[in-house]
């Protein structure tokens, strides 16, 4: 491998290998102020508070460190006299567009900056781009875009409308700078701070570490046919059939898709309704289309993603506001991860010949991925589905659905049983009108699940963490 020879302020420098003039400057501790910068993610160039000089062949000019690469004979240097005005003239629109931000505010100091000369609107965000950075190629979703041109650039979801993709990872709110993507409602993302605060407003009882807030954790069994123990549909059933729900929103089964979500009145719906498909769908638009047809109780089967989703538009009053006197009820499944169904389905047709579109049932259990069809199991390794997996679950920390009404699963049960952890009054309340068999958990066998599936998200999300904890510090 050639090396490069360069210099960089006074320290000649020899390299292997590409690397870009931040990061070798700041590999000997030339401090360049960055703000789109963010060393997990590709860089953007957007902000140019970076700009630094360099000179090549004799000619001078000026360029963004952290995309610019190091090449052989490169002269940097980082602190003149150009190079501070371009800065301080960055950062004094920075100020006049977002006065109250802190790190803005920081970095004005940093340039003995005062009031700006000017007055722009008072935003939020600098239009750094690392939340739909992060969104695309982190955790692979682009659920966010900087949109429209000029003064009125911006974050958004698509059509400024209720996102359809976001999975609420929180991985943007995470990563953003400012404050900015916390003001968006249309967009969900929690994080951990968020989560604890969400349980305290939304659900009552203990709070544990590992299975989140709950007043009971409980197997149960009834004699209509469902998933496991058949808890979400006898729930479903009994809450139509009292008339605690108007309507459900739930997933059936589609050819290609896999699955669809749809709102269901009656309990013929539900009924079809049964059994899990392991594949993420949008509820927004479902739901959206229960509230507009004026149903006001509405019970909703979710992943752990959804449910968060449900909760951060609870807390936005998202619902209330535009819907006074709704209620939701929010049923959460275990789920350690969803599949693209595209993907698994080609998975399994090629290693086990079937086709899972004519699937009687598919359950996972122990580890395992079932597929039972005319009377014959097929089965493999959750593990050999990793590459199967969807987008964004590799983000997710939440096997039992903790911010759900209800979460209801199999991990821990006798066959035959869900578990189910109640977690709030309304949940309690559903499960009092019912009659079910009951049966022990294993509560162990849920927190090995649990502490694994918060494992593999902790590992992912780290390359995320170090980025704002070195690449970032001003
Ligand atoms: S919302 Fe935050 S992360 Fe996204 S562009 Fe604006 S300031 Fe940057
Ligand atoms: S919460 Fe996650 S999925 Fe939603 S916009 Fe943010 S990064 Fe994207
Ligand atoms: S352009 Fe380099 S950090 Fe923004």
């Amino acid at each position: 491998m050639t090396k490069s020879r360069f210099r960089i302020d006074d320290h000649d420098m020899e390299l292997d290998g590409p690397t870009t003039i931040l990061e070798a400057a700041r590999a000997i501790g030339i401090h360049i102020p960055t703000l789109c910068y963010h060393p997990a993610l590709e860089p953007f160039g957007a902000c140019r508070l970076c700009s630094v000089e360099i000179e090549k062949d004799g000619r001078k000019r000026i360029v963004t460190a952290c995309n610019y690469p190091v090449i052989n004979g490169l002269i940097v240097k980082t602190n003149t006299s150009e190079v501070i005005a371009i800065r301080k003239m960055i950062l004094e629109l920075l100020v006049a567009r977002c006065p109250t931000e802190k790190r803005i505010r920081q970095l004005a100091k940093e340039y003995d900056l005062d009031e700006p000369r000017f007055e722009l609107e008072d935003e939020k965000c600098i239009l750094c781009g690392l939340c739909t950075r992060v969104c695309e190629e982190l955790v692979g979703i682009s659920a966010i875009n900087v949109i429209d041109r000029g003064v009125e650039r911006k974050v958004d979801a698509p059509y400024h409308e209720l996102s359809e993709d976001c999975i609420g990872c929180g991985s943007c709110a995470i990563i953003c700078p400012t404050d900015a993507i916390r003001g968006m409602s249309n967009i969900y993302p929690v994080t951990s701070d968020d989560i604890k605060e969400l349980e305290d407003r939304f659900l009552v009882g203990v709070r544990n570490e590992d299975l989140g807030t709950y007043s009971e954790l409980i197997a149960g069994r009834t004699s209509v046919l469902g998933q496991d123990g058949g808890m979400v549909t006898s729930i479903l059933v009994s809450g139509l059939m009292r008339n605690i729900f108007d309507a459900a929103i739930v997933v059936l089964p589609r050819e290609d898709s896999g699955a669809e979500a749809v709102v269901v009145d009656e309990v013929d719906g539900v009924m079809r309704a049964r059994g899990t498909r392991y594949v993420r769908v949008s509820m927004i638009s479902p739901l959206k289309e229960a509230l507009r047809n004026g149903k006001k109780r509405i019970a909703v089967v979710c992943t752990p993603c959804q449910v968060r989703v449900l909760r951060k538009l609870q807390s936005y009053g998202y619902f209330n506001e535009k819907f006074p006197d709704i209620e939701i009820t929010i049923l959460g499944l275990f789920c350690f991860e969803s599949f693209d169904y595209r993907n698994l389905r080609a998975y399994i047709k090629k290693t086990k010949g079937v086709d899972i579109d004519n699937a009687d049932k598919i359950q996972i259990s122990k580890g395992k991925y079932i597929v039972s069809l005319g009377g014959k199991d097929y089965t493999c390794n959750v593990k050999e589905l990793e590459n199967e997996s969807s987008v964004g679950c590799q983000f997710c920390n939440d096997f039992v659905s903790r911010l759900a009404d209800i979460s209801i699963g199999s991990v821990g049960s006798p066959e035959g049983y869900s578990t189910m952890i109640v977690r709030s009054d309304k949940g309690r309340r559903l499960l009092d009108a019912m009659e079910f068999d009951k049966a022990k958990v294993d509560r162990d066998e849920v927190i090995k699940l649990v502490r694994l599936k918060r494992k593999k998200a902790e590992k992912n999300f780290a390359e995320l963490m170090d980025g704002l904890t070195s690449g970032l510090a001003i």
